[in-house]
């Protein structure tokens, strides 16, 4: 996450206040544990998803404290989705209910944040979220999940093209020598 935005989440009263219960959750916290795209955890994902939410429902006068709170619960599973024997079914199409599941084991969930969080992978799966907020985090989510899978192509990009300066500069200095 860029320190930028990592600071002014941070420093966001409301979304802290709206999350709170939510984040120090043990079971919450343990998301820090698996990875969901690259370098990016599954508690990193969805705290910048619910970010998202918030910003938006909220400048759109729409129930931004729903949208908060299902965005940080919404990939809720404990598990590594790359390792097939860790779970049952296919992960795109389960883990939406699998972590309404969880979640509603956990907290008090009305039926507005059931739903954005069961029907998050939309259009994947073929059910259309009920509320316009869950429409939001469908696309606050795959554009999280795009940023965070661009931002280490680049900087993989720029490790490839700095390897290969490195060996250019090496070659003409032992041809020198
Ligand atoms: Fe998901
Ligand atoms: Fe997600």
């Amino acid at each position: 996450m860029k320190q930028q935005l990592k600071i002014q989440i941070d420093n966001n009263e409301e979304f802290q206040e709206i999350i709170k219960e939510l984040i120090t959750n043990e079971t919450v916290q343990q998301m820090k544990n698996y990875r969901q795209h690259y370098e990016t955890t599954c508690f990193e994902h969805c705290y910048i998803a619910a970010y998202y939410c918030y910003i938006i429902c909220k400048k759109y006068n729409l129930d931004y404290r729903s949208a908060t709170r299902a965005a940080m619960l919404h990939d809720l599973f404990l598990y590594d989705w790359r390792i097939k024997n860790s779970r049952k079914g296919f992960h795109a199409f389960t883990h939406g209910k699998l972590a309404c599941k969880n979640a509603s084991e956990l907290f008090d969930l009305n039926e507005k944040e059931k739903d954005i969080i069961t029907k998050h992978m939309w259009p994947v799966t073929i059910s259309f979220p009920k509320s316009i907020e869950g429409f939001i985090l469908t696309f606050v989510d795959k554009y999280c999940a795009m940023s965070e899978s661009l931002e280490v192509m680049k900087s993989r990009l720029f490790m490839k093209k700095a390897f290969r300066y490195v060996y250019l500069c090496l070659s003409l200095f032992i041809i020198k020598v």
